[in-house]
């Protein structure tokens, strides 16, 4: 390898160690997990492992993988039954199975909004949506996050086919899309809505539909990405729309086509996830509680730093990649595995602790965390951690 690439990658690692944003692996077992995505213990469950063990031993072909992309030879009635379960949970048309929330994003956005088009984004929408949107040929502005009229002012001037993406809950604020509002200001300029539902599905709604169900606006929103490895606590995801959407993507979207289609037992997964998903609703309510429960333990000092959120994601403003960085590691010391966000992914200056609450966090474990949060953050602010 030449020496300029080796010193090209060397100092571009330097660069992140010395903004403190040098990211890597860590695991750390034992601590009380309030960071993950796992928000309803799916992903941890002894039952769910079973029933997927015990269905896998039943499949009629016993394959380890699905040995094509989808239009080859990975399609198989596992996959199609699954798609359509997940199509009718949802209230929707039409599923197609996707590896990954990731690439559903990234094919949607980059096959559909053409030369000519506008893609209209909010400006918190996530990394996937981003890369999406950079694939594709059409013109993109992005709007003040959840603000109406900075959208309206965009559509007003926005030519060709007009899409507009927001996620139900932003992943990296927790905070929630005025869904309603945005659909009807969508219809208003006949503007396709695009909603990501990552961290909405399995948590909103009666069942876990999502808020797009919850809410009654199916048939107002275009297309919804809906992940499984968040709630569902598996792999994959699926853009939901209409037959004609679906069979678009089949024959357009890239990050479909051209991939190995998801293995038999990643699909088996997510079906045995979709089953539980309406046997949960006392676990949702826990949820619900515990997050009441979480706001109400916070001293006001932090509060004041809080971003203002009603769901599982709560955030905690603490600028500076260093000083988030501590805080997460004097809490860990506390037995509380937090995980920072830094710049570059969120903006500098909005740096943040993201803490995920879930169906398994006891009362106890929530009182060892605000105790151990309002301890250090107090700390912290008097340059004392
Ligand atoms: C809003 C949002 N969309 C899409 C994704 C990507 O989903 P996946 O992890 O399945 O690739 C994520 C997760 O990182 C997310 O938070």
């Amino acid at each position: 390898m030449s020496i300029e690439i080796r010193k090209y990658i060397a100092h571009k690692i330097q660069e992140r160690k010395d903004a403190d944003a040098f990211r890597q692996f860590r695991i750390n077992e034992g601590a009380i997990d309030f960071c993950s995505n796992d928000y309803l213990g799916f992903a941890r469950s002894e039952e769910l492992f079973q029933e997927v063990e015990k269905e896998a031993k039943m499949l009629e072909q016993r394959l380890n993988g699905s040995t094509g992309a989808r239009t080859i030879t990975g399609s198989s009635a596992l996959l199609e039954e699954v798609e359509q379960k997940i199509a009718a949970f949802h209230l929707s048309e039409a599923a197609l199975f996707y590896n990954s929330g990731y690439t559903a994003n990234l094919g949607l956005f980059s096959a559909l909004p053409y030369r000519g088009d506008t893609i209209l984004y909010d400006a918190l929408i996530h990394a996937s949506i981003r890369d999406g949107i950079r694939l594709s040929k059409a013109n993109s502005f992005s709007f003040e996050h959840n603000n109406l009229e900075s959208l309206e002012k965009r559509l007003a001037k926005a030519n060709g086919n007009v899409f507009v993406a927001v996620e139900s809950i932003y992943s990296m604020d927790g905070d929630a899309a005025p869904l309603k509002d945005l659909a009807a200001l969508c219809n208003k300029y006949q503007a396709a809505l695009i909603v990501d539902e990552a961290h909405s599905n399995g948590i909103y709604g009666k069942e876990g539909e999502g808020m797009v169900v919850e809410l009654g606006l199916e048939s107002d929103v275009f297309a919804r990405v809906v992940t499984f490895g968040k709630a569902l606590g598996c792999h994959g995801a699926a853009v939901l729309g209409s037959k004609d959407l679906k069979n678009f993507l089949i024959n357009y979207s890239r990050p479909f086509i051209y991939t190995t289609a998801p293995a038999p037992h990643q699909v088996l997964g997510v079906k045995i996830a979709y089953d539980n998903l309406s046997k949960v609703s006392d676990k949702r309510l826990y949820l619900s509680k515990l997050i009441d429960l979480f706001n109400a333990k916070l001293d006001s000092l932090l509060r004041e730093n809080l971003i203002g959120s009603s769901s599982p994601i709560q955030c905690i403003i603490v600028p500076g990649n260093a000083q988030v960085k501590r805080l997460c590691a004097m809490v860990l010391e506390d037995g509380i595995d937090l995980r920072p966000i830094v710049a570059p992914t969120v903006p500098l200056g909005k740096e943040r602790i993201r803490i995920c609450l879930h169906a398994f966090n006891t009362e106890e474990d929530l009182e060892r965390l605000t105790t151990s949060l309002n301890r250090n953050y107090k700390k912290l602010l008097e340059g004392k951690l």
